[in-house]
């Protein structure tokens, strides 16, 4: 069968990390997935950052939207980042044109998922986002595809790497989360704007994703408070550590009769749960199904070759021809429940 066309937009941490799969296991994916995918455009600002891969066999763009344009592109692969701007653009001429979109942008898919599967949907167009949530950890195909048989009826878990991060060198090093982030940010772990780490905004991305596919909802970040690690100093994880405790930055989601409750916040987690085993980047979800009981997920949550494999994962399905919609259900399906007030926290 026909080669699938991708074009890359974003050629960072994430965008050199796919670039490297998609070179290096070429042969494995084409197995895997029944036919060739083949890199055909690439995009980022600038043309002469050496990024570590061989770039020059593809068309270069500078604008990143043209991607979507080009004859040769079958799938845009987003990798640039934030709720707006190109991202936004890049992702509307992208399904409108009835191609299919992959991005691990969780601010975009949080604040425009619900918009964007519409726009999938109307094109015939596939839309996929594996690593937007956990980084290499496949949640969202757990939720979509493996726990499909389960009303599920709360998540939580530790959804940011460089909380997590940061909250294990205050833990042993007894040093600031200012002190921290520079090295969070050299590994390729913070956002562009780390505040959204450290705030908590991208647990709260991440929240609102899973809480959308488990409870079949549109993402709703305007019920969804937020509290980050701004305020926590060492001298907090040593005392919640003599009680029994350790301090994980968790994004919660919670359904019952009287609606959807989602939650961010620093919690005390008792240290013989499994989250409080969970250090340095490492994520972990855990998942409550009516049949299925409980079902924990962990593994690398930030960093080039963990999230690159799930972009390429989700690559992958696409070539296959997994028509399976994004949120795991059509946008005519998914449910108005009411969202639990903060104030009944
Ligand atoms: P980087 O900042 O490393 O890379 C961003 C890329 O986008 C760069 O190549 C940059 O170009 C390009 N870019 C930025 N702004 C523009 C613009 N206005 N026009 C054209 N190109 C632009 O980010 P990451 O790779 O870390 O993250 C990419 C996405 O993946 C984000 O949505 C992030 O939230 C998400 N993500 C990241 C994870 C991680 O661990 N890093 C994990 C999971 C998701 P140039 O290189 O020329 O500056
Ligand atoms: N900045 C994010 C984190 C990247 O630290 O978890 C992965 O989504």
């Amino acid at each position: 069968s026909k080669p699938l066309k991708v074009g890359i937009a974003g050629l960072g941490t994430v965008g050199a990390g796919v670039v490297k799969i998609l070179q290096g296991h070429a042969g494995l994916l084409t197995r895997r997935a029944g036919r060739a995918i083949e890199i055909t455009a690439v995009s980022a600002r600038d043309r002469s950052r050496d990024r570590g891969v061989d770039l020059t066999q593809y068309h270069w763009c500078d604008n990143p939207v043209e991607t979507a344009s080009l004859d040769d592109v079958d799938l845009v692969v987003e990798l640039i980042g934030g709720s707006d701007g190109p991202a936004l653009t890049l992702a509307r001429e992208t399904l409108s044109k009835g191609k299919s979109f992959v991005t691990a942008n969780k601010a975009l898919i949080a604040v425009h998922g619900k918009e964007l599967a519409t726009l999938a949907e109307k094109n015939g167009a596939t839309l996929r986002f594996e690593a937007a949530v956990a980084g290499g950890i496949p949640i969202i195909k757990a939720l979509v595809e493996g726990l499909a048989a389960n009303e599920v009826t709360g998540l939580h878990g530790i959804l940011n790497g460089t909380c997590n991060y940061i909250l294990t060198r205050m833990e042993r090093e007894g040093l600031s989360f200012a002190e921290v982030l520079a090295d969070a940010q050299r590994l390729g772990y913070a956002e562009a704007d780390p505040t959204f780490d450290i705030d908590g905004i991208d647990t709260a991305h991440k929240t609102a994703i899973l809480a959308a596919i488990a409870f079949g909802v549109a993402p709703d970040m305007a019920n969804l408070p937020v509290e980050g690690i701004r305020t926590i100093a060492p001298v907090d994880i040593d005392y919640a550590k003599e009680l029994g405790y350790r301090i994980k930055l968790l994004g919660v989601a919670r359904k019952d009769s009287a609606g959807v409750e989602t939650r961010v916040y620093p919690a005390m987690v008792p240290l013989t749960a499994p989250l409080a085993g969970v250090m340095n980047a490492v994520n972990a979800v855990v998942v409550h199904g009516d049949y299925v009981g409980e079902t924990v997920y962990e593994g690398a949550g930030a960093g080039e070759g963990p999230t690159a494999s799930a972009v390429v994962a989700d690559i992958i399905d696409i070539a296959r021809g997994n028509l399976c919609p994004a949120f795991g259900v059509k946008v005519a399906d998914l449910q108005t429940l009411p969202a639990i007030p903060a104030d009944k926290h």
